[in-house]
């Protein structure tokens, strides 16, 4: 059964995130990507970066039907895994050992303003614990700087997000950081994106 969503964004910014992850990137072993939605980032970027094992994520039921179906479209059966069941904030992350032996890094995309912010310090927790010392957690997304938007169009999106949710909302990046500090790691680059978006590397420091 064909079970594809497709979520418009993902058409506009994957050759984007793709560019800044073939800088980050090495050429071998894992990297999970938390909060896969619709599945079309991991089959991109594991066509992009054959040599590596991209390991999609998503609590939701019907997108790791979505994923799945994407991975079985792209005929990526033999090289991609399955979809894991990871909601952030149920630690410890149910991952196989393979996946935590072979991890170089993980990544979020769009994942942090679309929940409560209890999820991003559970995602630097869990990551912290994770990865070791050079290792990356790359987040993609619009953020706030200095608490303020970086346009008008972001604060009317950080707006409509909260009417879904009380929240939900654009993060300030200065208070993203100190969670990653928190947790062992530093911002080494961020990178400004197309749409008002941008790319924030954090490097595990011990
Ligand atoms: C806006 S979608 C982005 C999906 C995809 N990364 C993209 O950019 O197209 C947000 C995703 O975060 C996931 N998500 C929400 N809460 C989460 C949580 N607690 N743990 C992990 N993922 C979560 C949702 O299921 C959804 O797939």
């Amino acid at each position: 059964m064909d079970n594809r969503l497709f979520f418009s964004a993902t058409q506009r910014n994957s050759v984007f995130i793709g560019d800044v992850l073939s800088k980050t990137l090495k050429n071998n072993g894992s990297i999970l990507e938390i909060g896969s939605g619709s599945g079309e980032h991991g089959v991109v970027f594991q066509k992009r970066f054959p040599e590596i094992i991209w390991q999609t994520s998503d609590p939701e039921l019907v997108h790791r039907k979505s994923i799945s179906s994407w991975i079985d479209y792209e005929k990526l059966n033999k090289k991609m895994p399955k979809p894991l069941m990871i909601d952030v904030e149920k630690m410890p992350w149910e991952i196989p050992l393979k996946l935590t032996r072979s991890l170089q890094g993980i990544v979020s995309i769009n994942m942090i303003h679309i929940a409560h912010w209890s999820c991003t310090i559970a995602l630097f927790r869990e990551s912290g614990r994770l990865l070791k010392k050079g290792q990356f957690l790359v987040l993609y997304g619009p953020f706030k700087v200095g608490n303020k938007h970086t346009s008008q169009s972001n604060y009317f999106f950080d707006y409509s997000l909260k009417m879904r949710n009380d929240f939900w909302g654009i993060r300030n990046l200065e208070e993203v950081s100190d969670e990653a500090k928190k947790n062992g790691f530093f911002q080494e680059d961020m990178i400004s994106m197309p749409a008002n978006n941008f790319s924030i590397i954090y490097r595990k420091v011990s």
